[in-house]
């Protein structure tokens, strides 16, 4: 099947929107589910109403919702963004801030960094998001970079008092994403605490909607698509929200990947091609999953692990000493729980396949030696 497909052909992007089309590495592997995304986008785009554009992905750490977000970028050639959802968002953090632009003398009267911060917003005439300005000027996290935005903000407001002063606006990443068109990755909106952030941005999600900015009213772009990436609730986690799922055109649930699938993106990502080794870490971690959830340990055992065994082996690390270090000390340290944990690899004979695995490999450097 062709992945590449542009929705709308006429667009023209320009160079730096290009930049944030993603392209997929070697390593990339076209999955189920990003097939079935793409054909369920496809089929509707033209339908009106019953377009889908706005996706769920919800599952386990590591199963690659930020890499199918990603993936769907390529595919239709849309720039790819993402907002990184933290508990104490505010309603700006969803639109969009406006700043009054105070006068230099003021400015020179201010701590350098803020100083700087201020005036890397101030000379940026493009549409690009505060926090955005601010995690590049400063090499900050964007949870920082809202909180640094909401300090200058403040700073700003005491330091214009009594002045005529201009305001600007500055959106948000997700406001420059419905506006211009991009792919939008959500990751994780279910932290969010207050419910008027939530409501903000489900109002954002209607498929024909506009957003009232200070400045203007803005309205969504016919290509932009949001995706929602969200680790499926466990207990004490909080759900995502119902109203923003109901939101939602299409969901893919996203597990473990099947062994076959795991160990072909193991493959393709370390480079190391021993079956029969790639199969037994990807049966360990299977069964170091299933055991952890049913015996409610909060850890995982996932994609990431895996790689990073398979690669600690392949570099000459043990099989059975590099399984504790990349992947169940990652889980728990809690003596209880490991026991646990290798009480259920040794019921399915798998610490014994791991020391086959070792004591095969020894003697084939023996023979070869
Ligand atoms: N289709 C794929 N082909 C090859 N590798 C993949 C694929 N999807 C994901 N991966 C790899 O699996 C790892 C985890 O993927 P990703 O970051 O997308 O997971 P995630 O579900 O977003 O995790 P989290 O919940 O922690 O955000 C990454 O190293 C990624 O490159
Ligand atoms: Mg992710």
């Amino acid at each position: 099947m062709n992945q590449q497909c542009n929705l709308s052909p006429t667009r023209q992007l320009t160079e730096s929107e290009q930049d944030l089309v993603w392209k997929k590495p070697s390593s990339h592997k076209v999955s189920q589910e990003e097939q079935r995304v793409c054909q369920e986008i496809k089929r509707n785009w033209h339908r009106g109403e019953m377009k889908i554009a706005n996706i769920l992905l919800e599952g386990d750490a590591g199963t690659g919702k930020t890499q199918l977000a990603k993936a769907l970028s390529a595919n239709f050639g849309l720039p790819y963004t993402k907002v990184t959802c933290f508990a104490d968002m505010d309603k700006s953090d969803i639109i969009g801030a406006i700043l009054p632009v105070i006068s230099t003398e003021r400015m020179n009267q201010m701590d350098l960094s803020d100083k700087s911060a201020l005036q890397a917003l101030y000379e940026n005439d493009s549409f690009e998001s505060a926090h955005e300005i601010l995690m590049n000027v400063l090499g900050l996290s964007e949870e920082m970079a809202a909180r640094k935005m909401k300090q200058l903000l403040k700073l700003a407001m005491e330091q214009a008092e009594g002045d005529n002063v201009e305001y600007r606006f500055y959106p948000s990443e997700i406001v420059r994403a419905y506006q211009k068109g991009y792919l939008l990755e959500i990751q994780e909106p279910n932290v969010i605490r207050d419910a008027a952030v939530l409501m903000a941005l489900n109002s954002a999600l209607e498929l024909d909607s506009s957003i009232n900015l200070p400045t203007e009213i803005i309205r969504r772009h016919p290509d932009f698509i949001a995706v929602i990436t969200a680790n499926r609730s466990y207990a004490g986690a909080r759900p995502l929200n119902e109203a923003l799922r109901d939101r939602v055109q299409h969901t893919e649930k996203m597990d473990l990947p099947s062994k076959a699938v795991m160990m072909e993106r193991a493959k393709a990502k370390t480079g190391y091609g021993e079956e029969q080794v790639l199969d037994a870490f990807a049966e360990t971690i299977i069964v170091l999953d299933q055991t952890a959830r049913a015996n409610a340990i909060k850890g995982v055992a996932g994609m990431r692990s895996y790689f990073y065994w398979v690669d600690a082996y392949a570099s000459g690390a043990t099989a059975t000493e590099s399984l504790y270090h990349k992947v169940i000390y990652k889980i728990t340290t809690d003596p209880d729980e490991i026991s646990l944990l290798e009480h259920a690899l040794h019921k399915h004979q798998l610490l014994d396949r791991l020391t086959e695995i070792e004591s095969s490999v020894k003697k084939n450097e023996f023979l070869t030696t």
